[in-house]
């Protein structure tokens, strides 16, 4: 087996196995090495023997001709600034984003899970809470909302999206319509949500949206990811980027790899740069401006049932590895979702990463749901009465994580805590 020398006949390789009979892809495979250099290699290597078809079938729809590589930048004139200083204030020294954008049977599972009844007015109310907890301004720089969300008034009468800009947050919103299932590809999802997009975002500029987001699931299992399924996530999530630049949205692209499963770190390492590598190739077909986007990832981390999890310094060390091979530089944020972990270890995670040294070229931030809104949940419960605790838990793990932005965060900050 001949390994290939160069990126680009890999990236060939991997592009034309979406275009093959179902399956012929297969899985990614792990081959016994931890080496990181070898790490690199047996990615590509396992990616191009799932594929021995000529490169010459790609010529069908002419995608990786360079006869695109004439067209212009899809932002429309002064597009391209506005997008670049909304991902500037989004990446402001110190600050991360809220993602408060949960599909409603999320926030209703957890409610119920707290014996509380949700419905959309008490979401509105848990929400107003989250938003005007004290200092939030101080740590947050943007929340995601969701559709219900962004078209809810405050108690005062102000838009929720109001609320938040009058407070110096920028909103965002939450885009995507959800991972459904693959077809073909049982047990994978895509994510769907393109139809009618470009109205939709048109409607969300109206409502005060700076930013979106896009979310794709990949999930690591004995025969998944296919290359099927990180090939269909990764072009639709260029081609909302591309409309959210048309539309003057910045977009946050979300490619998250699932942590549920017994992998080790080494698999979510392989996993997660032939992910990325696919997610950029999709957005330079489809001509996004990569100065205008900001990536949320999931951190390089072992599988929530595997027998030998990773450590703070191995995960902080394979997660900075995998972005400096597969992110290109001209990206000017990486913010990191939190997707299920504990939120003092995502916390103390965040802080590793940046206290690592060497080359960085992008920023790089939080911006986590669950592990800055539990706190919350747990100290509210849905009183009235627990408004004040419920602020105040939210306020305090955005400090921490502020801090871990920056590498500032110890562990005797979690003492300051009052909330309890
Ligand atoms: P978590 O931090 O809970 O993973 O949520 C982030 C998010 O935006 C999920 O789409």
């Amino acid at each position: 087996m001949g390994l290939p020398t160069e990126a680009a006949p890999w990236f060939q390789s991997c592009l034309l196995t979406s275009r093959r009979p179902r399956r012929v892809g297969g899985p990614l495979q792990l081959l016994p090495c931890s080496d990181p250099g070898a790490v690199a290699l047996r990615e590509r290597a396992a990616l191009s023997t799932a594929s021995t078809e000529p490169m010459a079938s790609q010529s069908g729809n002419g995608s990786t001709s360079l006869a695109n590589s004439g067209r212009t930048a899809i932002p429309q004139p002064g597009h391209i600034e506005a997008l670049q200083a909304t991902a500037a204030y989004l990446m402001t020294p110190g600050k991360g984003i809220l993602a408060a954008d949960e599909t409603i049977p999320h926030p209703t599972k957890r409610c119920e899970a707290l014996g509380i009844a949700s419905n959309a007015e008490f979401r509105r109310s848990y929400r107003e809470m989250l938003f005007t907890a004290p200092d939030l301004a101080d740590y947050i720089s943007g929340v995601i909302l969701q559709d219900e969300t962004i078209r809810q008034n405050s108690e005062c009468g102000v838009s929720m999206a109001g609320l938040l800009a009058g407070r110096g947050i920028l909103p965002g919103i939450k885009v995507d319509r959800g991972a459904k299932p693959l077809a073909g590809y049982p047990g994978e999802t895509v994510t769907e949500g393109l139809d009618g997009l470009r109205e939709r975002l048109a409607e969300y500029v109206k409502f005060g949206a700076k930013f979106a987001k896009w979310r794709a699931v990949i999930r690591i299992g004995d025969a998944t990811p296919t290359l099927a399924c990180i090939s269909a996530n990764a072009h639709a999530l260029a081609r909302y980027a591309a409309l959210c630049q048309e539309q003057a949205l910045l977009p946050i692209v979300e490619p998250e790899v699932l942590m549920e499963g017994a992998h080790d770190i080494g698999h979510c390492e392989m996993v997660t740069g032939a992910v990325l590598e696919a997610v950029f190739r999709a957005l330079y077909e489809q001509g996004v401006t990569l100065e205008a986007v900001l990536l949320k990832p999931s951190m390089v981390i072992a599988g929530q049932d595997c027998a030998k999890p990773a450590s703070v310094k191995q995960v902080a060390a394979a997660t900075l590895r995998t972005l400096r091979r597969h992110v290109p530089a001209a990206v000017p944020g990486i913010v990191f979702l939190s997707g299920g972990q504990d939120e003092r270890l995502a916390t103390t995670h965040l802080n590793a990463i940046s206290n690592l040294a060497g080359s960085r070229p992008w920023s790089i931030s939080f911006s986590y749901g669950r592990a800055l809104q539990d706190p919350a949940l747990n100290a509210w419960r849905g009183r009235s009465e627990n408004r004040t605790v419920g602020r105040e838990a939210l306020s305090f793990r955005a400090r921490c994580n502020a801090a871990a932005s920056l590498g500032t965060y110890n562990d005797t900050m979690e003492a300051t805590a009052h909330f309890d």
